[in-house]
């Protein structure tokens, strides 16, 4: 006899995210008021401490005065793609998860760009089938998209975060001093993103960052600040608020520019950084919603305007790879990626969006032929 126990239950998390300036200044309380008396298990991006070299000093002497129990002295790890490309860094945190005895009432704290958090995320979230997680988002990318969202995940099977699962962070804290010995191409990166959520949700955000782009592009530190605030705000905003944390739907209403961002990274083996590859992206799905007479050539044009003013590069060789065909194979991958419809993003007016299911070869050839073009006039101007 057939049976059947159909039972629904809804698990509540809580997504704080703080914005601060030294978090390890002895009187900030954030990171103390957090961790309280638990252990603590420290990592922090070499990239970081090779431009910051008191950073592993202002977190010991900052937990030393609060009584925060660090386990160990900081575990500093690569970071960048080079620490998603294998299973390495997640297997060297998992085992000093182990040794340090974390458990799942312990922390794990780590503070890095991007890449780092990624893969300390995934390690943090498969051990002891999760362990409370700390980011201190280290780069303008992570702490305005990629620090305070709810994925992590490696590169496997040259994929882009192939292996990786939905874990919401513990807390998420911004530290804007951090941002102080980012390179000027790490200090842009972040950029995009902000551009990505304001094309997509609030055109005033927009508005703004077409007046301060000049500023923005030279490294203004306190206009990128509250670009990131912003840019951190939205993004929270809609996972907590979007209906769609977990991504279980086909719908990926963020990841404008994405797929073609993800394929060129792995086209490029990572030369491209993400920031540069989402900001190719984000052309390219711009001028395809154009050409599909979705948006219109003044707006489309106002989007490239704003991404050259912040000094990206909107072409890369990677785009006609192959006469194109590996570009398209990315969409593919996309929709398996998403599983069932291919579903893109692509906007309607600055500030508006919608779905589409499908996009041609031939209108993704022609828009990359013509980002191919527009590179080499201005290569040709500036000669
Ligand atoms: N999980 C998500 O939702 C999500 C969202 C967007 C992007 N990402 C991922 O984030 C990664 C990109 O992150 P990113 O742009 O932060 O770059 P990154 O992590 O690759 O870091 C870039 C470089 O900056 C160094 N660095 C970090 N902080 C520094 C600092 N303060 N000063 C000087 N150098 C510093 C790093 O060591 C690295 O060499 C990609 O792997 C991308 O897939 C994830
Ligand atoms: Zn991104």
């Amino acid at each position: 006899m057939n049976s059947r126990l159909d039972l629904s239950f809804v698990v509540s998390y809580r997504h704080q995210i703080f914005f601060t300036e030294n978090a390890f200044a002895f009187k900030n309380n954030i990171l103390k008021e957090l961790v309280g008396v638990a252990k603590v298990l420290p990592i922090i991006d070499a990239g970081l401490v090779a431009t910051s070299p008191t950073m592993v000093s202002d977190l010991m002497e900052y937990a030393k005065v609060n009584q925060i129990k660090l386990t160990r002295a900081p575990m500093i790890l690569t970071g960048g793609e080079e620490c998603k490309k294998d299973q390495s860094v997640v297997n060297a945190v998992l085992a000093a998860i182990e040794e340090d005895a974390i458990c799942r009432h312990s922390y794990v704290l780590v503070i890095g760009g991007g890449a780092l958090l990624d893969a300390v995320g995934f390690a943090s979230s498969i051990a002891h089938r999760g362990v409370r997680l700390i980011r201190m988002p280290s780069t303008t990318l992570s702490q305005a998209d990629a620090g305070v969202g709810v994925k992590n995940g490696i590169n496997t099977f040259r994929k882009k975060n192939f292996t990786g699962t939905f874990t919401p962070p513990y807390a998420v804290i911004n530290d804007f001093a951090f941002l102080k010995s980012l390179s000027p191409k790490n200090l842009r990166d972040g950029l995009v993103e902000a551009v990505k959520v304001a094309l997509l949700k609030d055109p005033e955000f927009f508005k703004s960052l077409e007046k301060d782009s000049r500023e923005l592009a030279a490294g203004n530190l306190s206009l990128i600040s509250e670009c990131i605030r912003r840019s951190a705000e939205l993004h929270a905003l809609h996972i907590t608020k979007g209906g769609d944390p977990f991504e279980l739907g086909s719908a990926r209403p963020l990841d404008l520019g994405h797929w073609v961002a993800h394929k060129c990274e792995t086209l490029s083996n990572y030369r491209l950084s993400h920031g540069e590859a989402v900001a190719i992206g984000l052309a390219v799905d711009v001028l395809c919603a154009r050409e599909l007479g979705l948006f219109s050539k003044s707006e489309s044009e106002r989007v490239i305007d704003l991404l050259v003013r912040l000094g990206f590069q909107l072409y890369t060789a990677e785009l006609e790879m192959n006469h194109g065909d590996s570009l398209m194979q990315g969409l593919e991958e996309f929709r398996e990626h998403l599983g069932g419809q291919l579903t893109l993003i692509l906007p309607t007016a600055i500030g508006q969006s919608t779905n589409v299911h499908k996009l041609s070869c031939d209108v993704v050839k022609k828009v990359t032929a013509e980002l191919s073009h527009r590179f080499l006039s201005s290569c040709a101007a500036l000669s």
